[in-house]
């Protein structure tokens, strides 16, 4: 039984309510007002599946807790999924649209919005059209609430997923991310800040009390999870997943499996059965070497596929949750070239307000090119590791965060292949290995995006 993602795309607000208990969610909310939404959010454990795995019911506790003084609230659903090996918030949009939305509305009633807004890349074209279409037939429904809700689209930046980055696009700015986070300085903010402007009226007749107008952003599988949690009860809910990640969380699984896909799992499923279940396991004769959730969490070697996919499991083994996008590499995989693709990801998709970031993205690449080009030194790769001692430094987003874990992992699990590289001892694997940015998934087949590899670290393309 599915509770996000029908098997096929739900065509009507008649199929969403008939047949995949549409409506119950905010029927329920209504009855429980604004105080018992939160309290069975937070009983229910339910936890961001935006990556970071914030829970989702402090979050809006403490977006809801601010008085007049604080201004205007909004709501801002993120489905501008960037994330590379993950298609689900995609395949959650295309199928029900109506749940992502009604998701939207409760949250929106909950911590008492002025505005929402779902944003997604332009790209997104069948999404936008499944949204457009919800939006349009539950316009004036009870299934909608009072608050507008405005469908946002942005560009193909990686950055526009991330919260800061995203605000400012809703703005009709560039994805930089902002210094405070949403929930201390949210949209359209009149109160003064350092490093960014969004919103900022210095006229003397600008406002006489600035507002920082606290914003909600959740990912949009966490808004459409809401639904359940709350027409079932978080007790059903907990019944499912383990104690510290109950329910079901969507996964992708793409790379060298048999083929690629998007599932709802129940938490607590190994990585193997994962594997197996959603990519059809390794490739005939092959095995798996090694799993990265994305390119934001540490590398998951292919010894530990029984750790369970929950928060706490994957940690265990030195990886993390993320968005469950897993990225799956088997026994042919050059894992050097792994580290320098997402390295090289990250190091075009950063921003460069922060210095170490960019730079040290960047250094770390180089080292990584000269590596896998038979020309790096010791000295090289002890100058890389430094690069990722101090990439993080008055890092305003996670993105370099996200650098250190999978290069050092990566370059710890697989110590070897590096020292076969920089002593020229073993020749280099030849598989080609890429961390794919994906624009579909087509009958179990993963369509990347093949501008990403030509992509410069200035967010232009060349000719
Ligand atoms: C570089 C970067 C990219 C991100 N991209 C996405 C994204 O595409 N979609 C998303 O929901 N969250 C993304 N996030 C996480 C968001 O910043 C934010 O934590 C999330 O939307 C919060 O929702 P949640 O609490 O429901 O997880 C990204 C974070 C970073 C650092
Ligand atoms: S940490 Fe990196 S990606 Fe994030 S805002 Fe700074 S430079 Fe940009």
């Amino acid at each position: 039984m599915a509770f996000l993602l029908p098997d096929e795309p739900l065509d009507s607000l008649d199929e969403y309510v008939d047949g995949f208990d549409g409506g119950q969610g905010l029927l329920r909310a209504r009855e429980l007002e604004a105080i018992g939404v939160i309290d069975a959010i937070d009983r229910s454990g339910l936890r961001g599946r935006g990556g970071a795995g914030f829970p989702t019911g402090r979050k809006w506790a403490s977006i809801a807790a601010g008085g007049p003084e604080v201004g205007d609230r909004y709501v801002v659903a993120n489905g501008a999924e960037g994330e590379p090996g993950t298609f689900k918030d995609r395949m959650l949009m295309r199928r029900n649209p109506y749940q992502v939305v009604e998701g939207v509305a409760i949250a929106a009633a909950t911590v008492g919005a002025v505005g929402a807004y779902i944003a997604v890349k332009a790209s997104f074209e069948p999404e936008i059209a499944a949204l457009e279409r919800a939006l349009s037939e539950m316009a004036g429904t009870q299934l909608i609430g009072d608050v507008p809700v405005t469908l946002v689209t942005g560009p193909d930046e990686y950055l526009f997923g991330e919260e800061k980055g995203l605000l400012e696009v809703i703005e009709g700015e560039d994805p930089l991310p902002r210094l405070f986070p949403p929930y201390v300085y949210g949209l359209f903010t009149t109160s003064p800040q350092m490093g960014w402007s969004a919103g900022l009226d210095l006229s003397s007749d600008g406002p006489a009390i600035p507002s920082s107008n606290p914003t909600l952003v959740n990912n949009v599988e966490t808004l459409a999870t809401v639904v359940p949690v709350l027409g079932h009860g978080p007790e059903w809910y907990r019944e499912m997943g383990t104690p510290q990640s109950p329910g079901v969380v969507l996964c992708t699984v793409v790379g060298d499996t048999q083929r690629a896909g998007v599932a709802e799992v129940e938490m607590g499923t190994s990585l193997g059965e994962v594997i197996e279940r959603v990519g059809g396991g390794p490739k005939p004769g092959r095995s798996v070497k090694a799993v990265l959730s994305g390119v934001a969490n540490g590398v998951v070697a292919g010894d530990a596929l029984d750790a369970p996919v929950s928060y706490e499991g994957l940690e265990a083994v030195g990886g993390g949750l993320g968005a469950a996008g897993f990225i799956v590499y088997d026994d042919t995989a050059d894992m050097i070239a792994v580290a320098q693709a997402a390295s090289r990801f990250l190091y075009v998709e950063s921003c460069g307000q922060c210095p170490p970031c960019k730079f040290g993205t960047g250094a770390v690449t180089a080292v990584l090119d000269r590596v896998l080009a038979g020309d790096a030194t010791v000295r090289d790769v002890e100058v890389m590791a430094a690069r990722l001692e101090t990439v993080t430094d008055s890092n305003r987003c996670f993105l370099p965060v996200q650098e250190q874990l999978v290069v050092r992992s990566i370059l710890r699990a697989f110590a070897g292949e590096l020292d076969g590289y920089v002593t020229g001892r073993t020749p280099p694997l030849t598989t080609e290995v890429v961390v794919p940015k994906l624009v579909d998934i087509r009958d179990g087949v993963a369509i990347v995006d093949e501008r990403q590899a030509r992509k410069r670290a200035d967010w232009t393309y060349p000719e």
